[in-house]
């Protein structure tokens, strides 16, 4: 558990997952039923840029520093509610921003002093539940939800070597529980080959209908470098592939990416 993501609140792949998990959450409330989300990562929920520790790494300088002030209209979405909530937002205060009076959220976090802060930001809020709990035995505890639909984002630290096999087992388990759920899985593209074996894993799990969203600052061919980064996603919603290589568009122009092999795809992994 070294892991502290208030190193890291704001970057460029903290904008990717951002950006998409707004889209995805809007997606679902395309239906006036009710949904469940899970965040199995939570993290603290909001980040103060300014202070320690993000201001010590500066890497939201790269990141939302350089988009909040982008009008780029696939990223209104997420940036306006960037500007709105102040500190910068973590994944579940985005949801909870999104959230209707019948939907609800439930967050895991196993760090003893962020799942403290996160129990205090959403103490207020009834219709969110904070869990000291590790995420990988939530999924079975947690899933399936009363509401039958919903979203699941799993959003690990990888710092672990088998955290891409963790990963995969994890989606298994989940969708195992939960058939008709959207999953949504960060994961880090530091070399091609980590990312293919977890892709050949998922490919041959039997699990349908997947998409890869994937976002690259260069060619990632140093793998001592996080070199981007992919979200993959299980039962996208209508008309996803086209609105997230929109929003991986913008992302790249609005944070002025030009090095070789930069920007963003969208890829099927396996068929309905
Ligand atoms: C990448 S951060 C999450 C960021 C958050 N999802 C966001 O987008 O704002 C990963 C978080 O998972 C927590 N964590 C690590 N291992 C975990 C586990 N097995 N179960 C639950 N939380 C875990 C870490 O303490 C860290 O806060």
């Amino acid at each position: 558990m070294n892991y502290r993501h208030a190193f890291h609140a704001g970057n460029f792949a903290d904008c990717m997952k951002h950006a998409l998990l707004v889209w995805l959450v809007e997606a679902l409330k395309r239906k006036p039923a009710p949904f469940f989300a899970l965040d199995t990562h939570a993290g603290v929920g909001q980040y103060d840029l300014d202070a320690l520790p993000a201001s010590r790494t500066q890497e939201a300088r790269e990141g939302i520093l350089r988009l909040l002030h982008c009008q780029a209209e696939p990223l209104v979405p997420y940036l306006s509610l960037v500007r709105r909530l102040g500190l910068y937002p973590g994944s579940p205060s985005l949801i909870e921003a999104l959230m209707r009076p019948d939907d609800r959220l439930a967050c895991c976090e196993l760090h003893n002093d962020d799942v403290r802060d996160l129990r205090l930001l959403f103490a207020p809020n009834a219709a969110i539940s904070v869990h000291h709990r590790d995420a990988w035995e939530a999924l079975r505890g947690l899933l399936p939800p009363r509401q039958k639909r919903g979203l699941v984002l799993i959003d690990p630290p990888f710092e672990e070597p088998e955290e891409f096999a963790t990963l995969a087992a994890g989606l298994q388990l989940g969708h195992s529980r939960f058939r008709t759920g959207v999953f949504a899985a960060w994961y880090p593209i530091k070399q091609r080959a980590r990312v293919r074996y977890f892709l050949d894993i998922v490919r041959t799990s039997g699990i349908r209908d997947v998409v890869t969203a994937e976002f690259l600052l260069r060619e990632p061919l140093d793998p001592s470098r996080l070199n981007g980064c992919g979200l993959l996603v299980i039962n996208p919603p209508f008309r996803f592939e086209d609105e997230a290589l929109a929003i991986l568009d913008a992302l790249r122009d609005g944070l002025g990416l030009d090095e070789p092999g930069c920007g963003g795809t969208v890829a099927r992994v396996c068929d309905e």
